[in-house]
């Protein structure tokens, strides 16, 4: 199982010192949110977020969620920025094929976002061209809002396409996991939880300790209660 940590929740002002500390705690794989203020009512990062996290720390995986109306625009600056794994929302374009294949002629793992709102199985005409989906358990925007009911169902089902058709996409769940929910999802076959502020960040005791505490609780629940 990988925690994502979602740096939308650090603190702006404190931005390389929240990503120095994830590093400390061992922390390598960050989930990189980017809005246009269009496909949702919000802005986020910053493109440049990626060059300098990647000219700090180039051994680390950075994963974007392009929460944005024109995903091909993204694809050539970001692979020019260093970015491993590039997602878009499947509702956000009409040529989800083409960008896809885009994504991966550039040397990136390529995926598409399902909305609480949209079918799992929209997937399906293109399920052998994805490397990754994300599975949003959350309206997409804000950081900060609780897990939706009925998406543990929706995982099982995403899970079970995903056997169906002998695909070997990961999973990722995006949006309010808290520990309570993080286990199930990786019983239901999620493998790539993203965390915000109910795990890693706005914990009392820091996000070295958040970390620590959640990778125990994912190899033994029981005993971290
Ligand atoms: C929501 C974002 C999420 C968010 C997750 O639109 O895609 O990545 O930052 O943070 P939490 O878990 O706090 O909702
Ligand atoms: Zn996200």
């Amino acid at each position: 199982m990988i925690n994502a940590p979602s740096l939308a929740n650090c603190s702006v002002l404190g931005l390389g010192q929240d990503v120095d500390e994830l590093v400390r705690a061992g922390e390598t794989f960050f989930h990189i949110d980017l809005m246009d203020g269009h496909y949702v009512p919000n802005l986020c990062l910053p493109l440049r977020t990626i060059g300098d996290l990647k000219s700090v720390y180039p051994n680390c995986t950075a994963e974007v969620h392009l929460m944005v109306t024109n995903p091909m625009d993204y694809i050539e600056p970001l692979k020019n920025l260093g970015a491993d794994y590039f997602a878009f929302h499947a509702d956000a374009t009409s040529v989800v094929l083409r960008t896809l294949t885009t994504i991966r002629a550039a040397g990136m793992k390529g995926g598409v976002v399902i909305n609480p709102s949209q079918r799992v199985d929209v997937i399906e005409p293109y399920i052998h061209l994805l490397d990754y989906v994300i599975l949003m358990t959350v309206e997409p925007g804000f950081a900060g809002q609780r897990f939706l009911p009925g998406s543990l169902e929706r995982l099982s089902e995403l899970s079970g396409l995903r056997a169906k058709h002998r695909a070997h996409f990961l999973i990722e769940i995006d949006g309010g996991v808290d520990c309570e929910v993080a286990k199930e999802c990786q019983t239901r076959g999620a493998d790539i939880l993203v965390t915000g502020v109910f795990v890693t960040f706005n914990q009392p005791d820091g996000i070295m300790a958040a970390c620590k505490r959640f990778r125990q609780h994912m190899d033994n629940p029981e005993e971290s209660k």
